[in-house]
């Protein structure tokens, strides 16, 4: 039995850490970068559905093993599995809970570091007066580690170790004194930010914004997401890309919620919890992500540019520069709003994905905290260093598919699997509605039994 007698501070507190974890880079630059490659409108039906049938179905399944497994002392998903059922081998699927997120952290720290970076820079107002191809250039020239035209040598890897250090810390604080209290500062933070970004890509207006492209028009942008189109519903492509995202988003198949869900009392609510967190994450995605970028490129630059360049560049290698349209002091606000906004994200999800690998080496090596936290941080760096230094031979785009994409549906599948199946409906129902302070929708039963993880299977044989 492990000594680790962590738990959350407040209620409020856990569905911010919650909604924290879920909400990330992926609600910003991983959502509207598939959404405008995948159709558009057409992109949009099935996201919802897959929320619905998958995303709902696991957030709860997954809160409900975290809470069974922390009653028994286990904060990490090898041994959450291992305490639903008497099958030994189970604990090994548990693993990718662990591996998944440090394969994930190590390239996404990278990308949070950016943002740490870009803050700065947007102080100092380095991207003002450039050109738009200055701008795009500025950022290949900083991740090209061997010139040091950004003003600091070796500026990529400084950011990434100070971004890896600042995360090891807050871990090493605990769950309430550090990632609970990073969660209230910056999310209310970053939808402040946020919603000042919307309201500018909102009232962009309908034309004439940029003299060079007369015909640009953010409505455009904002009407090419959300008028549905049901041509492609038929095409497997779009479906995966959308999965794949609700996925990502949720952060489900990843073993951050089994481990958050872990330090939960045994009686506490955790249905109405695993909404409020999941519902924010799609306020934010769904609201505040497809109103920033795609109508303010848009706005300036045309809808086809857009849909000719969308990639997720975009976010470092042109909204500097558009930001640039505002004059200098909005430009330096929207700089910092937005980078900002992109830090908080990012920081609160990677925190989220240290939690595990730590529960673990708590619970079965009885290690302290500290020590646990800087072994993360040791071991992302490690991981991380072939994406920085490797970054333009495509490492970078094989941890994001290897890690970011298929091991989630693989562990999504088992999980589900397991608890429907294996652990068995009736005790799993149990689990997600005891003390629970909403009425779960009695349909959710089936669901979970039948659907999720049948469309869970269809995900994974379409890669
Ligand atoms: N959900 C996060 C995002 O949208 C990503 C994430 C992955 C978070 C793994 C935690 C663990 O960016």
């Amino acid at each position: 039995m492990s000594s680790n007698k962590e738990r959350w501070g407040s209620r409020v507190g856990l569905v911010l850490a919650m909604a924290g974890n879920a909400v990330g880079l992926g609600n910003f630059l991983r959502f509207p970068v598939q959404a405008v490659n995948n159709g558009g409108g057409a992109f949009i039906i099935p996201y919802l559905v897959s929320f619905l049938v998958m995303g709902i179905p696991l957030l709860w399944v997954e809160w409900a093993m975290g809470r069974f497994g922390g009653k028994s002392g286990n904060h990490s998903t090898p041994f959450i599995l291992d305490s639903m059922t008497k099958a030994k081998w189970f604990k090994y699927f548990g693993v990718f809970g662990i591996w998944t997120n440090l394969a994930v952290a190590a390239y996404y720290c990278y990308i949070e570091s950016w943002t740490m970076s870009y803050v700065m820079h947007s102080i100092g107002r380095s991207f003002a007066g450039l050109s738009q191809l200055e701008v795009a250039n500025f950022f290949t020239n900083y991740l090209d580690i061997s010139t040091t035209t950004t003003g600091i040598p070796f500026e990529a890897p400084i950011f990434y170790v100070l971004c890896l250090l600042l995360n090891t810390w807050i871990l090493s604080r605990g769950l309430s004194g550090g990632v609970e209290r990073t969660a209230k500062i910056g999310m209310p933070l970053l939808i402040l930010f946020g919603m000042f970004l919307a309201f500018k890509g909102l009232t962009l207006g309908t034309s004439g914004a940029s003299p060079q492209h007369p015909d640009a028009n953010a409505w455009a942008g904002i009407n090419f997401l959300w008028n549905p189109q049901f041509d492609s519903l038929t095409n497997p492509k779009v479906w995966l890309a959308a999965a794949g995202q609700i996925f990502f988003t949720l952060s489900v198949g990843m073993g951050t919620i089994h481990c958050y869900a872990a330090y939960v009392k045994a009686k506490d609510d955790i249905a109405l919890n695993a909404m409020s967190a999941g519902w924010m994450n799609e306020f934010v995605e769904v609201c505040l992500g497809s109103l920033i970028v795609i109508p303010i490129a848009a706005g300036y630059l045309g809808l086809d540019w857009v849909k000719q360049n969308a990639g997720f560049g975009m976010a470092f290698q042109t909204m500097p520069f558009l930001f640039e349209n505002w004059g200098p002091f909005l430009a330096t606000l929207a700089g910092v709003f937005w980078f900002g906004l992109l830090f908080f994200a990012g920081i609160t999800s990677s925190l989220a994905m240290g939690t595990p690998w730590m529960g673990f080496m708590q619970d079965e090596f009885n290690w302290g905290r500290e020590r646990a936290a800087w072994s993360f941080g040791l071991i992302t760096l490690i991981l991380g260093l072939p994406t920085v230094f490797l970054y333009n031979y495509g490492v970078f785009n094989e941890y994001d598919y290897w890690a970011g994409t298929v091991s989630l549906v693989v562990f999504a599948l088992a999980e589900s699997v397991l608890f429907a199946w294996v652990f068995g409906m009736d005790k799993g129902w149990r689990e997600i509605t005891e003390g629970a302070d909403m009425k779960v929708p009695n349909f959710y039963k089936f669901i979970i039994k039948w659907v999720t993880p049948r469309s869970e299977e269809h995900t994974s044989e379409l890669q």
